[in-house]
């Protein structure tokens, strides 16, 4: 009985870091921004084609090592120059860390915006205007990203990360309730036809090679490949933990959120009228315009947007984690020192990525940011770790560590071939084909 409880608090952690804004703020401002159904159609391939093989090959690395990023290439290949891909992992942590904290500042500004019931009888667009505001301001929302940031640090600091579980046990089931309200409050919209069509049906003509790139890099980032988180969660896992199933958790809950956020926001936006390609604002546009609008609105708001701020904590919590046992580890730093180090560098190029969204618009560094990290460096990490995995790791691992209670894991092969040619060639591919063509 105790054995099946840790396989579910394992799991459970697992999935609090990977359901985040990547999930609730990205994905849908993704699809917008890329066309609508097409976007989601080429997204949930990735995901299954990829996402998978590489997600079920980074617990392995990290089970097989009992190492986390840059120490699980050592372990294999010592002396070698593999490390440097975890090491561009950590890197690319801090760099997403660096807009991952700043968007997690401004879900803290939206809850406290709507428990101070601040969007009261505005319309969408001037909810609009508050928000671009908001973020243009050359204070307020570096504000609330050091406030954002300084929490994160706080829980890796005090060691209370024991107290995130519980409190990931209670936000998921909540954030899965407030969604399913929410899309039933989304289905009786009157432009939900518009809405589902624009989502749910495919126009390949809208879709552009870039578009392609946004979507498999959208894939690693809310399933949280390529950079390393999965490898440290795979070197905690219990021998008796069934890699297969703890994927395929992870990606079907992963997928489901994104899919029932998509479903919530753009009949909400087209029965608003707010742009779905309006960028980094959807999310925040759309549902305060619902609230405003809905019976029991001012509770759902409040209730929304603190579990929005919740699940960006618990992510951001993995990301400055990895981070920080980088710098423990490789470069002997103390814990406390390393937080300290880690938080106020990311914290200065968060309010850098902040201010390129107001009076240093013309630096564009909250977009070129996003776009190095998400659909460059996500991917070329992905490449190299799939192709690590499938050529240094020796089959008979992959055999043992997919073998559960003495059931054979029958497609070892296919999986090491998948790892070492299949997922590198289609990544490598799409990353060319989206450079070239962008
Ligand atoms: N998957 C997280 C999200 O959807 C982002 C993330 C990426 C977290 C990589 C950890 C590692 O928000």
């Amino acid at each position: 009985m105790k054995g099946k409880k840790d396989v579910y608090t394992a799991s459970l952690g697992l999935i609090g870091s990977a359901i985040g804004l990547g999930n609730l703020w990205r994905f849908p401002y993704m699809v917008g921004k890329n066309g609508g159904g097409a976007f989601l159609i080429v997204y949930l391939c990735f995901v299954v084609l990829l996402g998978a093989p590489l997600m079920i090959g980074e617990f392995i690395l990290g089970r097989s090592s009992h190492a986390s990023i840059v120490g699980a290439f050592k372990s294999f290949t010592p002396g070698k120059p593999w490390y440097l891909t975890g090491g561009l992992g950590v890197l690319t942590s801090s760099l997403i860390l660096g807009f991952y904290g700043l968007v997690g500042g401004w879900s803290l500004k939206f809850f406290y915006l709507s428990s101070t019931n601040a969007f009261i009888n505005k319309n969408s667009s001037e909810m609009g205007e508050i928000f671009i505001k908001f973020i243009a301001s050359p204070v307020d929302p570096i504000f609330w990203q050091i406030l954002f940031m300084v929490i994160t640090a706080l829980v890796l600091i005090s060691k209370i990360e024991g107290s995130v579980e519980k409190i990931t046990k209670i936000m998921m089931p909540m954030l899965f309730l407030i969604i399913i309200v929410l899309c039933m409050k989304a289905l009786v919209l009157p432009e939900i036809g518009k809405g589902m069509v624009f989502f749910l049906k495919p126009d390949f003509s809208r879709i552009t090679a870039g578009g392609i790139q946004a979507a498999m890099g959208q894939a690693f980032f809310s399933l949280s490949i390529g950079m390393g988180v999965l490898i440290t969660y795979g070197s905690f896992m219990k021998s008796d933990e069934n890699l297969f199933i703890s994927a395929l958790h992870v990606i079907g809950t992963d997928t489901i959120v994104a899919f029932l956020i998509g479903v919530i926001v753009f009949p909400v936006a087209f029965t608003y009228g707010i742009d779905p390609g309006s960028g980094p604002g959807l999310i925040f546009t759309t549902l305060s315009s619902l609230f405003n609008e809905i019976p029991g609105g001012y509770g759902l708001g409040v209730m929304f947007f603190l579990l929005l701020f919740l699940a960006a904590l618990t992510t951001a919590i993995s990301l400055l984690e990895s981070v920080v046992t980088c710098l423990n580890n490789q470069c002997k730093l103390p814990r406390d020192i390393s937080v300290l180090i880690a938080t106020v560098l990311i914290t200065g190029l968060g309010s850098l990525t902040s201010l390129s969204l107001g009076v240093w618009r013309e630096t564009n560094i909250f977009y070129i940011l996003d776009y190095i990290t998400v659909d460059i460096f996500l991917p070329v990490i992905a490449m190299l770790t799939s192709f690590y995995i499938g050529h240094v790791l020796e089959l008979k691992v992959i055999q043992e560590e997919m073998t559960n209670n003495g059931v054979q894991f029958k497609h070892a092969k296919i999986l090491q071939q998948m790892l070492k040619f299949v997922c590198p060639v289609i990544i490598g591919a799409v990353l060319l084909i989206g450079l070239v063509l962008n």
